[in-house]
């Protein structure tokens, strides 16, 4: 494997065969698997469960890896092309990001939005940039319109928990937040559960639409598999026989560069907080997905995040065991 980068560049039986390598790794462990091998990891953002996850994953093969990132980088990193470097920075991107991938066998890259340009971020444009400068395989660790790590670790939650793939009706729905969020796990969510093959409802207030590249991007995933796309911004319709609610935030994409404009949509739209009665006509056992961090109270009530329905504890817990199955294929070899 020479990247792994969205899943939409693997077959569905790809998928099946690394969600088993997870399981496999996870009931019969081993810690010398990828001995000797090295994992750089370049953090443009800040993260919590992926920087822990891959490093507790490399050390569980039997492997290492090291972290950069912009707040430990004594010189502070310039990422914009064509500038004079007479500010602060005084290292490029450009040498960076060679210059730490020849230390490693791969290299994990995050780089969130830059919020500049709606169609640069569709197309991944910062990402792609960053990944052509390594000579090594890569991973995308959530880049502007993609996380497929975390796509694959809800594909494995929900198929640990029997969720049904055909049939199975899911939810992406979205959520208050104080600020514009990017479009990175909304997109990699709805498109992780159109491949599956899952009846997927886009549940969202006006303004929020997922743009159109993204839409047809899961339209064509549930066309292959089987699955079902659509979107409502009624909530009931949405939820009627409802499976799992995966709740996120995103930017309003029809002002995705005016972040007043968004502030003065979504002031309006506290009560999109999920809370129990959004589960009135959903299946009894509907479960609350999220990929974490969540604001309690915010986006979802202490209720749901604390009580039966909530799964997303063993979603952050899969990500280390996916991310083991990526880095077994990657490295081992
Ligand atoms: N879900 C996720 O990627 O979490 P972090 O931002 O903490 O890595």
């Amino acid at each position: 494997m020479l990247a792994f980068n969205d899943l939409a560049d693997f077959p569905h039986a790809e998928i099946g065969s690394l969600l088993k390598l997870a399981a496999r790794l996870e009931r019969e462990p081993e810690p010398r698997a990828l001995e000797g091998k090295v994992l750089s990891l370049l953090f443009l953002n800040p993260s919590l469960r992926t920087l822990a996850s891959f490093q507790a994953a490399m050390v569980r093969l039997g492997g290492g890896s090291f972290v950069i990132s912009p707040e430990m980088s004594i010189h502070g990193l310039e990422s914009r092309s064509g500038i004079v470097m007479d500010g602060v920075a005084a290292e490029h991107i450009r040498e960076a990001v060679p210059v730490i991938a020849s230390y490693g066998d791969a290299i994990g890259i995050r780089a969130f939005a830059e919020r500049l340009n709606l169609d640069d971020d569709l197309a991944d444009r910062r990402f792609a940039e960053l990944a052509a400068l390594a000579d090594k395989p890569t991973i995308n660790m959530e880049s502007a319109i993609n996380h497929p790590c975390q796509s694959l670790a809800d594909w494995k939650t929900m198929d640990e928990l029997a969720i049904p793939s055909t049939g199975g009706r899911f939810v992406l729905s979205w959520a208050y937040h104080p600020k514009a969020l990017p479009l990175a796990v909304p997109a990699a969510t709805v498109h992780m559960a159109a491949m599956r093959g899952m009846d997927v409802v886009v549940l969202r207030p006006p303004g929020f639409e997922l743009p159109d590249a993204v839409m047809d991007k899961a339209r064509a995933a549930a066309e292959a598999s089987g699955g079902r796309v659509s979107e409502t911004e009624d909530r009931r319709e949405a939820m009627e026989g409802a499976h799992v609610i995966y709740a996120k935030s995103w930017s309003s994409t029809r002002h995705y560069t005016d972040r007043l404009a968004d502030q003065a949509l979504r002031e309006e739209l506290t009560g999109w907080c999920v809370d129990e009665p959004w589960f009135d006509n959903a299946r009894e056992d509907c479960r609350f997905m999220h990929c974490l961090p969540v604001r309690r109270g915010v986006v979802v009530a202490d209720r749901i995040l604390d009580g039966p329905r909530s799964v997303v504890i063993r979603e952050a817990q899969n990500r280390m065991l996916v991310q083991m199955a990526v880095l077994y294929r990657m490295l081992k070899g």
